[in-house]
């Protein structure tokens, strides 16, 4: 059978860029002039001038995989998956029917199904470059490597450490506990992609997992229940996804990881491997939250979801690893481990640009003192006017920058519950690379500057995890 190669060949990737502008053109998209969402989980700013200036034609490399275009691109792709989810207002849809009808709707639709697979590729490219799964891997290897790289996340996470250190720790652990509001407001939906199909005791077994997520049926019981009295106990808004413009591009990268490897079943090992390790350290880590959150609140924070955590994701790490990991494995054979390995590697390397990235907002947000005067920076500089009517949209650049008012007053935002940065006329902030940031006008209206700062204060964030081999457990 005759097959027209204009049927599979991909389309050139430079017109990536242009799918995606039309994309985030749409109105939905363009923001609003407050800094928090509206409970609406059709609109979320994805700053259409930001995405104009990502070259999509080269894909991500690991040294940029929390940097501007990550962010760029993992806020798209973060969007396109979650349009293939059902969001709701809880409010009901009452007037937000209108904006119901054009995210779920044809021509929004369209365009995510054209860009989705490059960017993908764009995005997750670089995971074939750090991680190399070769050799003869038997189901005790297996079995060694993940015991060795479970064992590797046993401690506190940077994050936790960066918020006992911080000199406004309340702040810290608020921004921390937004970037687990990417998940835990929509818990377990790329895991339900995973769910159908015939694929015996293994698929039982991830169905047991799954309806644990999800409290046995019981709305009360229900991981995003417990998750927003989290969120209530601290007075942070409960909705879907009202600190968009907070999350970093190592936890939207995180998050994205597990819809990638559950969208396309050619990946279903890869998620396998990346969810078994999810679980197993997921017990351990909310163990050291809990002492963390303790330690900074006092009895002032509702820790139930960290509890219920810290309980049953011991239950879950083990029957993943030995009811679905190592069962899959010994019953589909040799030729599938290394795809088990590598969504192992995936998800430890995924992990850890979540806890960097997060960690170093932390330390920023927190030492913003010490960023202040950096000198006049190099280059040409870019202008940008703010009104108070302007919508609000935080961003980041790939190399260090120096933000400088020029005209009126403004407010540097670093953080969902930092307090605002007062920037006169003349005032000048270091913004690391990397670094996520908004501006907003004070007193109507503020002109302010970007330039170069010349010099890179955030290289490479990313490590390499390298070349996994039998023998490296
Ligand atoms: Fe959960
Ligand atoms: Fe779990």
């Amino acid at each position: 059978m005759a097959i027209d190669a204009d049927i599979v060949r991909p389309r050139p990737v430079d017109d990536l860029g242009r799918r995606v502008a039309a994309f985030t053109n749409d109105n939905l998209f363009t923001g609003v002039p407050q800094l928090l969402h509206p409970p609406n989980p059709y609109r979320r700013m994805l700053v259409p001038d930001a995405v104009a200036e990502v070259d999509f034609t080269r894909p991500l490399g690991t040294a940029e995989a929390t940097g501007h275009r990550a962010l760029v691109a993992h806020r798209l792709l973060g969007t396109f998956y979650e349009a293939d989810t059902v969001l709701l207002p809880e409010q009901g849809l009452g007037a937000l029917r209108g904006d119901f009808d054009r995210f779920y709707g044809d021509g929004l639709r369209r365009l995510r199904e054209a860009s989705l697979s490059d960017l993908e590729r764009f995005a997750f490219a670089l995971l074939d470059d750090e991680i190399d799964v070769t050799g003869a891997w038997s189901v005790a290897d297996l079995a060694a490597y993940f015991e060795h790289a479970a064992a590797e996340a046993a401690g506190p996470a940077e994050s936790l450490t960066a918020i006992a250190a911080a000199r406004r720790p309340q702040v810290a652990a608020d921004t921390y506990l937004v970037q687990l509001a990417l998940d835990g407001l929509t818990e377990a939906s790329a895991m339900s992609k995973n769910l159908g199909g015939a694929f015996g005791p293994e698929q039982s077994a991830l169905f047991k997992v799954f309806i644990d997520e999800f409290g046995y049926g019981v709305h009360e019981a229900k991981h995003t229940t417990i998750f927003r009295k989290m969120l209530r106990s601290r007075a942070l808004q409960t909705h879907v996804h009202a600190y968009w413009n907070f999350y970093l591009a190592g936890p939207l990268a995180t998050n994205n990881y597990y819809y990638f490897v559950s969208r396309d079943h050619a990946s279903f090992f890869r998620y396998i491997g990346a969810v078994t390790y999810a679980e197993r350290v997921f017990a351990p880590s909310f163990v050291h939250m809990i002492e963390t959150y303790r330690g900074v609140f006092g009895d002032d924070v509702d820790l139930h979801y960290c509890e219920e955590h810290a309980h049953i994701d011991a239950h879950h790490g083990r029957i993943t690893r030995d009811e679905i990991l190592l069962a899959l494995a010994e019953r589909h054979g040799t030729g599938v481990i290394p795809e088990l390995v590598r969504g192992i590697a995936e998800a430890r390397l995924l992990g850890g640009w979540f806890e960097q990235d997060a960690a170093a907002q932390i330390r920023w947000s927190d030492e913003l003192d010490a960023y202040r005067s950096p000198g006049a920076g190099s280059g040409p500089a870019r202008r940008v006017e703010l009104t108070a009517l302007s919508p609000f949209g935080t961003r980041s650049h790939d190399a260090a920058v120096i933000v400088t008012v020029e005209d009126g007053e403004g407010e540097l935002i670093t953080g969902p519950t930092a307090a605002p940065e007062p920037m006169a006329r003349g005032d000048a902030v270091l913004v690391p690379a990397g670094r996520l940031y908004g501006m907003r006008a004070a007193g109507g209206r503020c002109a302010y500057t970007i330039r170069d700062a010349g010099t890179k204060t955030d290289p490479d964030a990313a490590s390499d995890a390298g070349a996994v081999t039998p023998s490296a457990s």
